[in-house]
């Protein structure tokens, strides 16, 4: 699938950018099951999880259960300052994760291309799994700012391997919050680990005091049907979106089998799901 430049371009940038990879009717099956997936979903059964009086550690269980599940999460700004709705549930959604890939039969076929394990042999993937997905919307207005942050921090493995595979189901602008990477900055190593503290809760870790850096990050805007490859080292981050045009995204991000996965990482599949390749 890749030139030896791409490969060359991958190593020393920490991404790779390939425009055209996903046909626009395949982008748009994928939107359409998404609102599907919504249409199918109820907010009051979720609702209903975060108004108990421990709303932490529900909160996090909800998220910390989804690993091998299709749950829905929330804008922060899809609620008025009493808690109601504030927009309508399919503008609500800030994601949809975390197995997407193995549970429903669209997200699987798109998600095991196999010009995706060609790509992943040919960045040095031995034995690639798929290990979570997300579905982002990256909503009108109130789409969320995903601050910098490396993939590794929340997918860690012995040694690092993860790998994301992103995919712009709509035209990404810096309008409306494309990706932003700092070109070359997975030699920078692991900043910081996020993970299960042993009592029901997270904890992050802090590896290096020199934090990631603030500036020198460039905008990856990415006509729809764009594949962007990313280091699991590679820091990366985008604005919230203020602009009147969704952004939606699907990631997948895979691991090498060869590596060593923590019982303390936050994501963790029930023994009767296994991790699968491409
Ligand atoms: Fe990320």
């Amino acid at each position: 699938m890749l030139t030896g430049e791409q490969v060359r371009d991958f190593r020393r940038d920490g991404y790779l950018k390939l425009e055209g990879f996903a046909d626009p009717a395949a982008c748009d099956r994928l939107m359409a099951r998404a609102a599907e997936l919504i249409d199918g979903f109820d907010p009051a059964s979720v609702q209903s999880v975060f108004s108990t009086t421990d709303q932490e550690r529900t909160t996090d269980d909800y998220f910390l259960t989804s690993g091998d599940k299709i749950r829905f999460f929330f804008e922060e700004g899809a609620f008025d300052a009493e808690g109601r709705p504030a927009v309508e549930k399919q503008l609500a959604i800030n994601k949809i994760g975390h197995a997407l890939h193995d549970l429903d039969p669209a997200f699987e076929s798109f998600s095991r291309d196999p010009r995706l394990a060609d790509i992943a042999a040919e960045i040095g993937l031995a034995e690639p799994r798929l290990i979570q997905s997300m579905y982002i919307f990256k909503q009108p207005r109130i789409g969320g700012e995903v601050v910098a942050h490396q993939d590794a921090t929340f997918l860690y493995t012995d040694p690092i391997s993860v790998v994301g595979f992103w995919f712009a189901l709509q035209d990404a602008t810096i309008d409306n919050g494309c990706l932003e990477a700092l070109p070359g900055g997975h030699r920078l190593g692991l900043k910081s680990l996020f993970r299960r503290d042993g009592a029901g809760g997270v904890a992050t870790d802090t590896l290096d005091s020199d934090a990631l850096p603030t500036d020198g990050y460039v905008p990856l805007e990415a006509p729809k049907g764009t594949l962007v490859v990313l280091h699991g080292l590679l820091p990366h981050r985008s604005r919230a979106n203020l602009s009147d045009l969704s952004r939606h995204a699907y990631a997948v991000h895979a691991i090498d089998d060869t590596a060593t996965y923590p019982l303390d990482n936050w994501l963790q599949r029930a023994p009767d799901m296994p991790v699968r390749g491409f």
